[in-house]
């Protein structure tokens, strides 16, 4: 079954086929993040108008790189949540437009599945069941995972997200927008230990995160640095490493946790920030310790992107799942109350 996968939940415009037979046979991204620059964080309005822009050229560029046509296609997938609903309304409208046309099942994908899922991209997937960290601009949560549409949420933030974190340390930082990998950038020219930041949330059981005290904790300490005039580029890069150090360290031992307390040996990282080296880094290491694995996307399939989309959707139009006539564009939608598979994924992967 060859599959359109469209994205355009934010601020990025993805678009890829995916095979459930070959693979991903081809993928395009444009990235907005220079438009959005200027304002310090996304426009909704300037993020739609520019899916509407950059859709159909990049559905042109997949079908010519993998060389298909759209008679190729036998269905089509979009993200239908959560995100910007602006945004998420261009990617249906296109998804529901095209199926109609073509005559074809769509389907509208859950964002976070999608974040989920990439790793099983990767020439090595996980395996079910595995213990899922989702670590993006919006969300922080720990996910037992069974199968496609099988979710237990663990954990999540109870305030800021992980990402929405790094992105806030960039901002005080003086650093642009997305935040993250500025920040781990000017990280890596850090002293460790001339700062330590809190580790919000880990002297007390449970699997929730909270990151909004470790961003005042931050806010104070540049504020207190500007005051005595020491917020030299050394000292932003001691807070920068700091604050990541605090953030990954935290990630780490909630991950810990949910291996210990679920028994699976398996933890897949996804979303934008499992992008993080040092991230990945400390996962390697506990994970290590525990004779358990880690598994991430490449970097590309870490942020927003249309292979995820494709890929989740394939799985469910796979199974027999599709939408009904009505474009779905859902801002606000928790991922456990997606419905299960009605069989196995045809990846041999369930063991
Ligand atoms: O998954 P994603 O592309 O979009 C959402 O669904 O939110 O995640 C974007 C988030 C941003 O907050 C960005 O700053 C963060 O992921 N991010 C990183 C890194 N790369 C992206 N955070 C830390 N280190 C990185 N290398
Ligand atoms: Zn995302």
């Amino acid at each position: 079954m060859l599959i359109l996968g469209i994205e355009t939940s934010c601020d990025e415009t993805g678009v890829a086929l995916y095979d459930s037979a070959q693979g991903l046979l081809a993928h395009a991204l444009f990235s907005q993040i220079d438009m959005h620059a200027d304002y310090g964080g996304v426009v909704p309005e300037l993020a739609s108008r520019d899916h509407v822009r950059k859709l159909l050229p990049l559905c042109d560029q997949v079908l010519a790189e993998a060389g298909r046509t759209c008679a190729d296609i036998d269905g089509i997938a979009y993200t239908a949540g959560p995100g910007l609903v602006g945004a998420l309304m261009v990617g249906g409208s296109v998804a529901h437009a095209l199926g109609f046309a073509l005559g074809i099942p769509v389907l509208g994908v859950h964002h976070m599945e999608g974040h989920l899922l990439a790793p099983m991209l990767e020439p090595a997937p996980p395996a079910f069941p595995f213990v899922a960290l989702l670590v993006s601009g919006g969300h922080t949560q720990l996910v037992r995972v069974d199968g496609i549409g099988e979710y237990e949420l663990l954990g999540e933030s109870v305030d800021d997200a992980a990402g929405e974190a790094f992105d806030k340390t960039a901002k005080m930082l003086g650093l642009d927008y997305p935040g993250g990998p500025r920040v781990a950038a000017l990280a890596e020219q850090g002293t460790a230990g001339r700062y330590r930041f809190p580790r919000p949330m880990t002297d007390r059981p449970g699997l929730d995160f909270s990151f909004s005290g470790l961003k005042t904790f931050t806010l104070n300490t540049v504020t207190a640095a500007q005051d005595s005039g020491a917020l030299d580029q050394q000292t932003r890069a001691d807070i920068a490493l700091a604050f990541e150090a605090a953030v990954v360290d935290t990630l780490t031992i909630k991950c810990r946790r949910a291996l210990e307390q679920t028994g699976c040996k398996r933890l897949v990282i996804a979303g934008g920030v499992s992008a993080n080296k040092r991230l990945r880094a400390g996962l390697e290491k506990m994970t290590a310790k525990l004779g358990a694995g880690v598994f991430y996307a490449r970097p590309e399939f870490c942020t927003d992107n249309g292979a995820m989309i494709a890929y989740a959707g394939c799985q469910r139009l796979m199974a027999g799942q599709r939408d009904g006539d009505r474009i779905v564009a859902v801002p606000r939608w928790p991922m456990n109350t997606l419905p299960p598979l009605s069989r196995a994924c045809d990846n041999g992967l369930v063991d």
